[in-house]
């Protein structure tokens, strides 16, 4: 190959993450990859809107299938966000042969057993690494490094947003709704942060983690949840005068078939290895029967940290293009339950 060819769907603070890491990194990319990456066709909403990346404005379009159509581009990322309008694009890329990179933690949570069946069906990757926990490489970690041990708990915080919230809460005595924006401006929230502080969004990454972490599908209608919406400023500042930190956090067990989901505020002693988890960070703590304990910590949002999961992702698909194979190293186990193996 001479060139590798991404479309790129969404060009917001992950988008534009993707883009100067592509251009910056172009030369460890070449080390890794064998040959140039580069960005042919953005799709956006508003063409004539201000970035804060540069980028030609002749590759930025509003017509999905200026990517989705063109038999040159190898690799479809999306960050754009949102659920059936990005599902009927997903399935499009993966029919037209093309391999497919996200970060949408509330598709790959809702209909990520759909794509990943299509993505094979058709020959092609489709890898999610950034869906959970931003920068940091959790998915591979639990599937891979982890590939050999049976997991038993997971517990973490997997949401930037509020962590953020309640970092500076505790820290600072920060009103609630002024975090909140802060948050939204540097680009950590969701588009509508009511799933951030609702607890949804930590409750799609952990019904992704579990169900990678256990092998076998945990849904998202599962996992019980509860957001920080009714923490008031009183209760942080009660609770650090005890010796406590509030964090939410999410937690999955599993003993024998059974297994455990939930999401929810906790106060954790100052001790506690999460209670130092601060700002955006996020941190999870994987219990494997042979390996103990493990933890697995860094940027959890943010535009440069998610994108670096996202362009990682793409060294993988475009690793195992020149190997002629695919294999998703995130795969889910749902999935491979409805595979048949060739004496079946
Ligand atoms: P932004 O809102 O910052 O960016 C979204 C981008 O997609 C914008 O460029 C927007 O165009 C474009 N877009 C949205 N809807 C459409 C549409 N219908 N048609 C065409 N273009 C569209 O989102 P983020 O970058 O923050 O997040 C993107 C994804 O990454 C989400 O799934 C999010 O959950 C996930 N994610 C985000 C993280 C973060 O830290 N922000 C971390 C991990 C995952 P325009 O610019 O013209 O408005
Ligand atoms: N809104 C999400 C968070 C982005 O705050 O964690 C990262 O998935």
């Amino acid at each position: 190959m001479d060139v590798i060819s991404i479309g790129l769907l969404g060009l917001g603070t992950v988008g534009s993450g993707v883009v100067k890491i592509i251009e910056n990194h172009q030369d460890k990319l070449m080390h890794q990859i064998g040959c140039p990456v580069k960005v042919k066709k953005v799709l956006v909403k508003d063409i004539h809107k201000e970035r804060n990346v540069q980028i030609d404005k002749e590759l930025l379009t509003v017509n999905p299938d200026d990517i989705l159509e063109d038999s040159e581009i190898d690799v479809v990322i999306e960050v754009m966000g949102g659920i059936d309008e990005t599902k009927g694009y997903l399935l499009k890329a993966l029919k037209n042969k093309k391999n497919v990179v996200t970060a949408n933690k509330d598709l790959m949570a809702l209909h990520g057993n759909q794509l990943l069946t299509e993505a094979t069906s058709n020959g092609c990757d489709l890898f999610y690494e950034a869906s959970v926990a931003g920068g940091i490489p959790i998915l591979r970690g639990l599937v891979e490094g982890l590939a050999s041990d049976r997991i038993t708990k997971m517990m973490g915080i997997v949401n930037g947003t509020t962590n953020f919230i309640l970092t500076k809460m505790n820290k600072f005595g920060s009103p609630y709704e002024e975090v909140l924006k802060e948050a939204q401006q540097l680009g950590f929230a969701e588009a509508d942060p009511s799933a951030d502080v609702e607890g949804l969004d930590a409750a799609r990454k952990m019904a992704i983690l579990s169900t990678l972490g256990f092998s076998m599908p945990i849904d998202l209608s599962d996992v019980k949840v509860e957001g920080i919406t009714g923490i008031t400023e009183e209760d942080i500042s009660y609770s650090k005068k005890l010796g406590y930190t509030m964090k939410l956090i999410g937690i999955a067990s599993r003993n024998g078939e059974k297994v455990e989901v939930s999401v929810q505020p906790a106060l954790l002693t100052e001790t506690h290895p999460l209670a130092s988890v601060n700002d955006e960070y996020n941190a999870v703590y994987v219990y494997g029967e042979a390996v103990g304990e493990t933890m697995f910590y860094g940027p959890g949002a943010g535009s440069l940290p998610t994108a670096t999961a996202v362009v990682s992702d793409v060294v993988g698909v475009m690793k195992n293009m020149r190997l002629g194979v695919t294999g998703n190293s995130a795969i889910s186990p749902q999935y491979k339950k409805s595979l048949k193996t060739p004496s079946e």
